[in-house]
């Protein structure tokens, strides 16, 4: 059971919201997208971060001492990010003392720029016999003075020595946090990159950020190079039940298929691997398992346990990324064994769980994610939803690329939309499949049981001669050599059926209603494509009114890019598996009794 939230009130703005017993007040603030000053991302060493708590628990720490004056102290001055929350709060938050670039991202969210990776340059002093410091404690000494913390591993410390005697002591400093990354030589803090990564298990999509600007040099997606293993998760692991050989191809697989996204970004926009400090990935539990050559084999089978779900943070050349070599690799927290570190980004990226809105997040594949819920409570799950929506298992189903039928229209006549334009249909894709059942229904072709009709039952209906019969099944004919069966369409009831029964099971805990939802958004590289009033038709959705269904698109890739370009948002991100519950739908008979009454159609359409 998650402890109760606690409520802090930031004046003179007078923002208050709810967080977990712990939390600094300093990352609580960024929940609700207040700004508070910092050059140390919170790490108690810049000593710009101070409030004044007016009500609640100020124990001074030490770094208080070390950054406060006695009589700000004595006043209830502390640093907001040495300030753990264990009471409900009220704090004055002084004005900015410079104001921060933000940008607008993901779902409408205004994102500080605050980068993890910052750069430092320095015009140091020559060493002499009078300072005989050596040449990390004057790097050290400069960025302490700056507020900057510094850790150096002995394989940057080798490269300090040349690069301060060539430069003249006139150095840029690279920190990834508190790792010293590299010291390069003259002032070189103009040029400064960093890569998120969204890996999924069938598209890998890689977005160059800069740094500086807060805007995307280049974004680029292929197909996931583990696909020759199998087409979802569970044949990546079962792959990988072959042994530790296994995993290394599967990890080398998706490591190629990463580096190659890499040498497209920079041939196209001439960045350097070695401007590059930092890749942010987000992706399922499995295939982040896989990146990092982690045996995902007890992901396949009860109890499902994972070896890892916390944020890790890996150096580059461990992964084997094409980025500096002494960056970073830093992944994002999964919420559960199938709500994993994309669908963590993707609440980043919609900032559900940060407003008073009631809202449901949906990502639509293999697996329906859902977080539903607002600032006060949310949860998680993962309904198990087949490969339907993928196009697989579906007598004409392809996936969405050239010659997928994406859309269908059904009046009198059928209009087709197909990938590519103006091509002949070969197939069709989960959008199209879902637009095709919501217009079949709409047309009085198929009863809410899912029942396509005969042609006796609509003697007077101008498609009806599309109603066929394949080797003994029924099916209505979309164009030439392209049918939906009847098998097809219970193959998106058991899909859709299960996304539905477990967003109701969680609207149940929630004790709420369709009528409580301000939002319902869809996401995911599929979710984002389907047609809201389909979705809400067959019933995948609560039935609100269509202007508050939404696509939100990438949403993971939104919310890696979100926690690369600020450090604060990423520490929200680090704290979202404490803030949503995570509910096992397996096992459980509200599930089993949801699923059954949802495997319908809602009876909206007019029948003929
Ligand atoms: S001391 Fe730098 S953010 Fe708190």
């Amino acid at each position: 059971m998650i402890a109760r939230k606690l409520e802090v009130t930031y004046l003179p703005y007078d923002r208050t919201t709810r967080v977990p017993p712990g939390t600094t007040l300093f990352s609580a603030a960024h929940w609700i997208g207040l700004p508070i000053d910092s050059t140390c991302g919170g790490r108690g060493t810049c000593g710009k971060c101070k409030v004044r708590v007016i009500n609640g628990r100020r124990d001074a720490e030490t770094a208080d001492h070390r950054q406060l004056r006695p009589s700000e102290i004595e006043d209830g001055w502390r640093l907001s990010c040495q300030t753990h929350i264990h009471e409900d709060m009220t704090c004055e938050v002084p004005a900015l003392l410079r104001v921060p670039k933000a940008a607008t991202m993901g779902l409408g969210r205004l994102v500080i720029l605050d980068p993890n990776v910052r750069k430092v340059y320095f015009e140091l002093a020559e060493p002499s016999m009078e300072d005989q410091r050596s040449d990390i404690a004057r790097l050290k000494d400069a960025l302490t003075a700056e507020g900057h913390d510094m850790i150096a591993g002995v394989a940057v410390l080798r490269t300090l020595p040349p690069v301060f005697r060539e430069a003249g002591f006139r150095v840029t400093a690279v920190l990834a946090g508190e790792n010293l990354v590299a010291v390069e030589p003259g002032d070189t803090t103009g040029d400064c990159y960093g890569v998120a990564f969204d890996v999924g298990t069938t598209t890998l999509v890689g977005t160059l950020m800069n740094l500086r600007t807060g805007m995307a040099a280049s974004v680029l997606s292929t197909l996931n190079g583990q696909a020759p293993f199998g087409a979802d998760v569970i044949s990546r692991i079962s792959h990988g039940m072959n042994g530790p050989e296994a995993i290394r191809e599967l990890q080398d697989a998706v490591v190629t298929t990463m580096n190659s996204v890499l040498d497209d970004l920079y041939r196209e926009t001439g960045v350097t691997p070695q401007q590059t400090y930092e890749a942010v990935v987000v992706g399922n539990v499995t295939m982040l398992h896989l990146l990092l050559g982690v045996d995902p084999t007890p992901l396949s089978m009860s109890p499902f346990t994972p070896a890892f779900m916390d944020q890790l943070n890996v150096e580059a050349r461990e992964v084997g990324l094409h980025i500096h070599p002494h960056g970073y690799v830093q992944t994002l927290p999964a919420l559960g064994a199938y709500v994993g570190a994309d669908i963590v980004a993707g609440v980043l990226a919609t900032g559900v769980v940060r407003e008073d809105r009631l809202r449901v997040f949906v990502d639509v594949g293999t697996n329906g994610e859902i977080v539903l819920g607002s600032a006060q409570r949310a949860l998680a799950t993962a309904a198990p939803a087949g490969p339907a929506f993928e196009g697989s298992q579906i007598r004409c189903g392809m996936r969405a690329t050239v010659g997928a039928i994406e859309g269908v229209t059904i009046s009198d006549v059928i209009e087709l939309q197909i990938i590519g334009g103006d091509v002949p249909a070969q197939g069709i894709c989960g959008s199209g499949l879902v637009d095709a059942v919501a217009q079949l229904l709409l047309a009085g072709l198929l009863d809410h049981s899912g029942r396509l009709r005969l042609r006796e039952d609509v003697p007077n209906h101008p498609l009806r001669d599309r109603l066929i019969d394949v080797d003994g099944v029924r099916a209505f004919l979309l164009a030439d050599g392209v049918y939906l069966t009847q098998k097809d369409i219970r193959e998106l009831q058991f899909a859709k059926g299960s996304i539905a029964a477990g967003i109701k099971v969680l609207m149940d805990i929630l004790g709420v209603g369709p009528q409580d939802l301000d939002q319902v958004l869809l996401g995911g590289s599929f979710g984002s494509y389907l047609n809201p009033e389909s979705a809400k038709i067959i019933g995948l959705v609560p039935a609100v009114d269509v202007d508050r269904i939404i696509a939100v698109g990438n949403s993971a890739g939104e919310g890696a890019k979100i926690a690369l370009l600020s450090y604060r948002e990423r520490q929200v991100a680090f704290e979202l598996p404490s803030r949503i519950e995570y509910v096992e739908l397996s096992g459980r008979p509200d599930f089993n009794d949801s699923f059954i009454g949802v495997l319908g159609f809602p009876q909206l359409a007019p029948v003929r």
